[in-house]
This record gives structure tokens, sequence and C-alpha cells, in this order.
């Protein structure tokens, strides 16, 4: 058990609290928010709370993520970790049930800033355009699924004096579905529909933003 005593959490999401691990700083150990799975078990449509509690865990859902077929069999060499936090599994805390992943670093050894960070502080500059395409890329190889990719879920480290790409949130599919993972037809559409998806979002980001998100999307 992992005991997180009075540690304040490094960074935290809308659903998770996210703490550097005490006995491994190079682990980064996730805990939903108190009430957080009963909030969004309440606010839901019926036929999505027939599931149970399990399905608003957002730490159950990211385990089904690094057990989806592009995943499942990926030893510490494979290229799927060029732009993915590793996983170490689930492990009690003292403040509940947490995910454990790969910390990733900043050249000084602490978390790396967001993409929504770099993007807020440079713009959409050449390196981090060149990243970007790396990561698009390294989608369309690896055929790893992700929900909607978001900058806040992408964080940025260096590589060789260049920009890296890696997501940190939001592995698994977006659809009812697992037709992505089962066809071949349905897994080239899906990952190019979240890439293309993915630049609209960033150039949304980059905007004044005089149109909300959601106006957005529905205008394309
Ligand atoms: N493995 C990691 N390495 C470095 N920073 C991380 C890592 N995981 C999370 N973070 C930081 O913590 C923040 C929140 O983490 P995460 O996105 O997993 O939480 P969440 O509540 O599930 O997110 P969301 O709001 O997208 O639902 C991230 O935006 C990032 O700044
Ligand atoms: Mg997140």
């Amino acid at each position: 058990m992992i005991d997180l005593g009075e540690l304040k959490p490094f960074a935290s999401g809308g659903n998770r609290h996210c703490y550097r691990h005490p006995q491994d700083p190079e682990k980064c150990v996730k805990v939903m928010r108190t009430g957080r799975i009963e909030e969004l078990h309440a606010r839901a449509p019926w036929y999505k709370r027939l599931a149970g509690n399990d399905r608003f865990d957002d730490n159950l859902r990211e385990l089904a993520g690094y057990q989806q077929p592009a995943l499942r069999n990926a030893d510490d060499h494979s290229p799927v970790w060029r732009h993915l936090a590793r996983w170490y599994g689930l492990e009690e805390t003292s403040a509940g049930r947490a995910a454990v992943s790969q910390l990733i670093l900043d050249e000084n050894g602490n978390p790396a800033p967001t993409l929504e960070d770099y993007l807020q502080e440079h713009g959409l500059d050449a390196p981090i355009t060149a990243a970007l395409e790396h990561f698009a890329q390294w989608l369309w190889d690896t055929r790893v699924l992700t929900k909607n990719i978001l900058p806040h879920n992408l964080v940025v480290r260096m590589h060789d004096g260049a920009p890296e790409l890696v997501l940190i949130d939001g592995l698994g599919r977006a659809t009812l579905l697992p037709l992505p993972e089962w066809f071949e037809f349905f897994n080239r559409h899906y990952i190019r529909r979240r890439i293309q998806r993915m630049w609209r979002r960033i150039h949304w980001e980059v905007s004044d933003k005089s149109l909300s998100w959601k106006e957005t999307e529905r205008h394309s």
C-alpha cells in the first residue's frame, strides 16, 4: 500500500489527482477525486449507468485502455512506449485505488509541462508542429487507440534537443462497439478521424476561441 500521507498532488485533472510516487520519483500515482465517481454516475444518462460505478472510474478505464490489442503484448523495447507513459498497474493507496504509470519528466527532473502549457507559451511553432506530426505518425503506425486527443492529456519532453509528445491520459476508444479493434478498415478510419480531430483541436487552442470548442466541432 502506498502512503500518500500529507503529500500534495503535483497536478490534478477533472477526475484525478496526480502524485509523485513517494518511493519512486519516476512514477506517477493517480487517484480519483473524492466523490467524483458517484457524481459522474448520477449525471450520466440511464443506459450508461447500467454498467455500474466501474464505468466512471478513470483508473479502471485506463487499465482497459492499456489492455487493447496494440499494447497487450508490447515488450519493454516496443515502439509503443515512444509516445506513451508506461503502465505499472493498479495499487492501493491511503487515498484509494490508484493507477501507477511512468512520470514523464522535463530536463530538470520535474513533471513535464502539458501541450496546453506549451501552446500558451510558444504558440504552434515549428518544433511543436514537427512533434505533433511525429505523434500522428506514431498513432497511425502502432494502431494505438485513443479517445479524442486533448492538449492537456499530452505532455512535452525534450529528446535530442527537440520537443517530443507523450500521451498520459485518454487511451481507449470512443465508440460503443469494438469495431476498430476487430477490423482493419474500421481501425484505419478511426485513427484517421482521431488525427484529424487532434489537429482541429490544436488550431482551435491557438485561435482567439471566439467559437467554443463544441461549436467548432459542430461546424466541422
Ligand atoms: N504520467 C504523467 N507524467 C507527467 N505529468 C502527468 C502524468 N499524468 C498526469 N500528469 C499531469 O497531471 C494532469 C492530470 O492528469 P490526468 O489527465 O491523468 O487526470 P484526469 O483527471 O484523468 O484528466 P481529465 O481532466 O482529462 O479527465 C495532466 O494534465 C498532467 O499535467
Ligand atoms: Mg486528463
